[in-house]
C-alpha cells in the first residue's frame, strides 16, 4: 500500500477543487502524535506565491478534504499546517488486505527497470578484507530489496583477477604444487607474503614471474591454467565467506576484471573517435573539465587501467545488459573514481544518457577505539574468523529459559550471530564510518537485529501457546493499536524509499519502530488473557501475525533470517 501518495492525492484533489495549481503534492509522516498521523506543509510557499494569507488557504482546502473514507480527521494547525488522521475503520481494512496478501498488498512495479548491483568485488591476489565486507553486506541487501519491489536485477562480482601480481603468484603456485584443499593457500596474505619474499630474493623465480606474467596475458595455454587454477582456489575462499554470511552471490554473478579484457582497446578506440583522448606524458588520458588529474586509459606500455575496465563494464552493462540503473557499493575512498569514469562514460555515450549511474559508498569500518578495523599487529583481520568469532560470541550470550539440542544452539548462533554483524552494519547511514561494537551489535536493547529476532520469537511463542487458528481480520479499539497498524502499512512507502535512497539504514530504523511498538502493543493490550473477548483476541492475533510478517520479511531483505524460539 502506497499510503503516502493515496494521501497525497486527497490532498491534490482538495487543491484542485479550491482552484489551487501545484505540481507535486506531498505529505508527511507527522513528528508528533497531537499532529496527526500526517501533515502537509505545502500550504505556506504556495500562499506566499498567490500573496494570500496561508492560514486561510489552508481552511479551505481542509474544508474540502473528504472525511468518509480514508481520512477521520483534518485540522489546521501554526501558521497553515494540515494534520491529517486516518480513519480506524480503514485502517482494520487495509490492515486485513495486506495479512491476507502475500506480497503484503504491494502492487507490482507499473514499469520494472533492469538494475546491476555490482558489490563485494574481492581482489583475487589478497585476503578479503572488511571494506569488501562491508560492500556485500550493503549490495546484497540492495539487491534484495529491489528484486522484492519487483525490479529485475542482476547482480555483478567485478572481482579483481588480472594484473601482474598474477605472474608472481601463479609461479609461486607452481613451485609450491598446492592444491584446492591445501591449508596454505587459506591464508593469501601469507601466500601472498611467502610469494613476494622470493620474488625479492632470487633473481630466477623473478624472472619467471616476469615471464609468467606476459605469458598470462598472452594467452598461453599452461599459465592460463594455473591462473585459472589459483582464481579458483581463491574465489573458493571468498564464497565460504559468501555461505557463511548467507549471501546470494553466486559463480555466473562473477564477471572479473579479466572478463572486459576484449573490449578495453575498443574502449580507447571509441574515445578517440570521440576526440576526447589526448596523450601525456606518453599516456593516453581523458582531461575532464575541472578535474585536477586526468583519467588514465592506457599507460605508455601500452598496459590498461582500473578506470579503463570500469568503462568497458559500464558499456557491457549497457549495451549487453540494458541496465536502466546501475549501483556500484564501494567503499568512499573510489569515490573520485566513480565520478570521473561516469562522466566519461555518459559524455562518450558508451551509456545512454538517461540510465542511472550511482556510487553507492559507504565509510570504514572502525575499531572501538576509533581507528581502522586491524588485529593487533596491524594485519588485515580476516573476514572467515570474524565471522566464526561472531558465532561463537552468540551461542556465549543465549541466555535463555529454554532448552535446546545441540543443532538447535548451533543454528540459532549462527542466525543470531551472523544477523547482528549484519545488521550493525546496515544500521547506520552508510556513508558514515561506523564503529565494530560486539557487544552493542549483541545486545537485546535498542535497535540490534536480535531485538528483531526477539520480538518474532515473542509473536510466535503467543501462537504457540494459543494453539488455534489465527484469522485475517483486524479491528482496532486502542490508540496502540491503531499506531501499530499504521506503521505496518507504512511497509511499502519504506522500502520504496529505501531502494530510491539505497539506505537500508531507513529499513533498520523502520523495523525498530515496528518491534518497539509491538512490544508496546503487547504491554498494554492482552492477547492471552481471558479477561478480553474472543473477537478482540482474534484481532489482536491477526495484528501480532501481520507484525511477524512484516518483522521477517524486513529482515529477509536484509539477509537477517529469524527463529521460532529464543
Ligand atoms: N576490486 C575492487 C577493490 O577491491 C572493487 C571493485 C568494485 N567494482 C568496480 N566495478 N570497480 O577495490
Amino acid at each position: 500500500m502506497k499510503l503516502k501518495k493515496e494521501i497525497s492525492k486527497i490532498i491534490a484533489e482538495a487543491l484542485e477543487q479550491a482552484s489551487i495549481c501545484v505540481d507535486e503534492v506531498s505529505v508527511n509522516e507527522a513528528t508528533r502524535p497531537e499532529f496527526g498521523d500526517y501533515q502537509y506543509n505545502g500550504i505556506m510557499p504556495l500562499a506566499k506565491m498567490l500573496q494570500r494569507n496561508p492560514r486561510e488557504i489552508a481552511q479551505q482546502v481542509a474544508s474540502l478534504i473528504k472525511t468518509d473514507g480514508m481520512i477521520a480527521k483534518v485540522e489546521v494547525a501554526g501558521p497553515g499546517f494540515i494534520n491529517i488522521w486516518i480513519d480506524s475503520h480503514w485502517l482494520c481494512d487495509a490492515a486485513s488486505v495486506m495479512l491476507q496478501d502475500e506480497h503484503f498488498a504491494i502492487a507490482p512495479r507499473e514499469n520494472p527497470i533492469r538494475v546491476v548491483v555490482d558489490y563485494s568485488g574481492p581482489n583475487m591476489a589478497k585476503q578479503m578484507h572488511v571494506g569488501h565486507l562491508r560492500s556485500t553486506i550493503i549490495g546484497d541487501t540492495l539487491a534484495n530489496l529491489l528484486e522484492f519491489l519487483g525490479d529485475e536485477v542482476i547482480r555483478q562480482n567485478h572481482i579483481g583477477d588480472w594484473g601482474t601480481q598474477f605472474g608472481m603468484l601463479v609461479a609461486y603456485l607452481e613451485e609450491s604444487g598446492l592444491d584446492e584443499g591445501s591449508e596454505n593457500l587459506k591464508d593469501l596474505e601469507q601466500f601472498y607474503k611467502d610469494a613476494k619474499k622470493r620474488f625479492d630474493e632470487e633473481a630466477d623465480f623473478a624472472d619467471k614471474a616476469r615471464e609468467y606474467v606476459v605469458k598470462i596475458q598472452s594467452g598461453d595455454a599452461h599459465c592460463l591454467y594455473l591462473w585459472q587454477k589459483f582464481i579458483d582456489i581463491s574465489l573458493g575462499h571468498c564464497e565460504e565467506i559468501y555461505k557463511e554470511l548467507g549471501v546470494g552471490l553466486a559463480r555466473e554473478d562473477v564477471r572479473a576484471e579479466s572478463f572486459y579484457n576484449e573490449r578495453l582497446p575498443l574502449v580507447v578506440d571509441l574515445l578517440e573517435r570521440e576526440k576526447m583522448v589526448e596523450v601525456s606524458e606518453g599516456a593516453r588520458c581523458v582531461f575532464l573539465s575541472g578535474e585536477e588529474t586526468p583519467v588514465i586509459v592506457q599507460k605508455q606500455d601500452g598496459g590498461y587501467l582500473y578506470a579503463t575496465t570500469d568503462l568497458a563494464a559500464l558499456w557491457y552493462r549497457s549495451e549487453v545488459l540494458h541496465a536502466k540503473r546501475l549501483l556500484y557499493v564501494v567503499d568512499a575512498r573510489q569515490s573520485d573514481h566513480f565520478k570521473q569514469v561516469f562522466r566519461v562514460a555518459k559524455a562518450s555515450g558508451l551509456v545512454r544518457e538517461d540510465e542511472q549511474l550511482e556510487h553507492i559508498s559507504f565509510g570504514t569500518m572502525m575499531n572501538r577505539d576509533g581507528k581502522p578495523f586491524k588485529t593487533r599487529d596491524g594485519g588485515t583481520v580476516r573476514l572467515i574468523d570474524l565471522l566464526s568469532e561472531a558465532v561463537a560470541r552468540a551461542k556465549e550470550s543465549i541466555n535463555s529459559k529454554e532448552e535446546y539440542s545441540d543443532k538447535e544452539l548451533e543454528v540459532l548462533a549462527q542466525v543470531i550471530g551472523i544477523g547482528a554483524v549484519k545488521y550493525a552494519d546496515l544500521s547506520i547511514n552508510r556513508e558514515s564510518n561506523y564503529i565494530f561494537d560486539w557487544d552493542k551489535m549483541l545486545s537485546l536493547e535498542g535497535n540490534t537485529s536480535l531485538y528483531q529476532q526477539y520480538a518474532y520469537a515473542r509473536i510466535m511463542s503467543i501462537f504457540r501457546r494459543y494453539g488455534g487458528e489465527i484469522g485475517n481480520t483486524i479491528s482496532i479499539d486502542t490508540e496502540i493499536e491503531h499506531r501499530l497498524s499504521l506503521a505496518l502499512l507504512r511497509f511499502e512507502d519504506v522500502l520504496e524509499k529505501a531502494a530510491k535512497d539505497a539506505a537500508p539504514h531507513q529499513i533498520t530504523s523502520y523495523l525498530y519502530e515496528v518491534a518497539t511498538l509491538f512490544m508496546r502493543f503487547y504491554e498494554q493490550n492482552p492477547i492471552l488473557k481471558e479477561e478480553i473477548s474472543e473477537e478482540v483476541r482474534q484481532s489482536r492475533l491477526a495484528l501480532a501475525s501481520l507484525c511477524g510478517k512484516v518483522i521477517k520479511q524486513g529482515l529477509a531483505i536484509l539477509g537477517i533470517g529469524v527463529v521460532e524460539r529464543i
